[in-house]
């Protein structure tokens, strides 16, 4: 499993936020008791909707003790309890039983997750809501060259390994598995048109975005120098794929979106 920077990761706090609150916004339950975010990381997102369901019990799952670390220093009021756990895994019943499951950004690291929603709808209490938020942008230019470069370095094969195959399924994938399930789906994709380094500040935009996500499971095992080498190649390719605006460095990014709402239980 790969580590995780949330230093590395907050320089983006505000167009990572920005999807969470549209997944928030197609949420309709009006005052949960139990809200549970799987893969809470650094709980920012968390902390919103603690925001939102101000008397809600909310827990935050997340299997980094460095992003879990940030999230409990963040969280100055002391309002959700941050848990470590593998959200494959986790008994999500054990807090009480939700109302609502969360998970932003995380299932894209978790193989086989299609198989878990039901699971995971079943545990809702009557008129429960799962919701969901995944990048969708495994054939994004910037996701192919990570893949080439990589595959290029001494140590390609060994790289080319760690780097996952899609477990990001297309949006009719997910409305299949929320209806099957017995939830009524809301299910939309959105890209938005990030602009990033507006202000002229980073060398390298793109790749500093992917070095908060997409390239963790690689510099994880790449020593200092080998790390070095291939961030400059990857660098130059990223910044031809991705020339700078006279507003900033255009950087499009597609994210699919599911809400199940489950019915009253009887
Ligand atoms: C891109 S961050 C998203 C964090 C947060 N949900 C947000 O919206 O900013 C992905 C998080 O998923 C966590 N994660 C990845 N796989 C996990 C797993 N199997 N179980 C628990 N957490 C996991 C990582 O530790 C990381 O904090």
């Amino acid at each position: 499993m790969a580590t995780w920077d949330p230093t590395q990761y907050e320089r983006y706090a505000d167009l990572r936020t920005r999807p969470f609150l549209d997944l928030l916004a197609r949420i309709p339950h009006p005052d949960p008791r139990v809200v549970l975010d799987l893969g809470c990381g650094n709980g920012i997102a968390t902390l919103v909707a603690a925001d939102r369901w101000p008397d809600a019990t909310l827990v935050g799952i997340d299997s980094s003790a460095n992003m879990l670390r940030k999230a409990a220093y963040r969280d100055t009021a002391g309002r959700v309890r941050w848990v470590e756990g593998d959200v494959a895994t986790v008994d999500v019943g054990a807090y009480g039983t939700p109302d609502v499951i969360l998970t932003n950004a995380t299932l894209q690291w978790v193989p086989g997750h299609l198989d878990l929603i039901p699971r995971w709808l079943e545990s809702l209490a009557g008129s429960g809501v799962f919701a969901m938020q995944v990048p969708g942008n495994f054939d994004a230019p910037s996701h192919r060259i990570i893949r080439e470069t990589a595959r290029e370095q001494p140590r390609g094969a060994e790289l080319a390994g760690l780097l996952r195959a899609d477990p990001v399924a297309e949006p009719r994938g997910y409305a299949d598995v929320l209806a099957a399930a017995g939830a009524r789906p809301d299910v939309w994709e959105t890209t938005y048109l990030q602009l990033l380094d507006a202000a002229r500040e980073q060398e390298h935009p793109v790749l500093e975005w992917v070095k908060g996500t997409a390239l963790r499971p690689l510099l994880d095992v790449l020593d200092p120098d080998e790390a070095h080498a291939f961030l400059a190649d990857l660098a130059g390719r990223l910044d031809l794929a991705y020339p700078r605006a006279a507003y900033g460095v255009p950087f499009p990014f597609r994210r699919i979106f599911a809400v199940g709402v489950v019915g009253e239980r009887p």
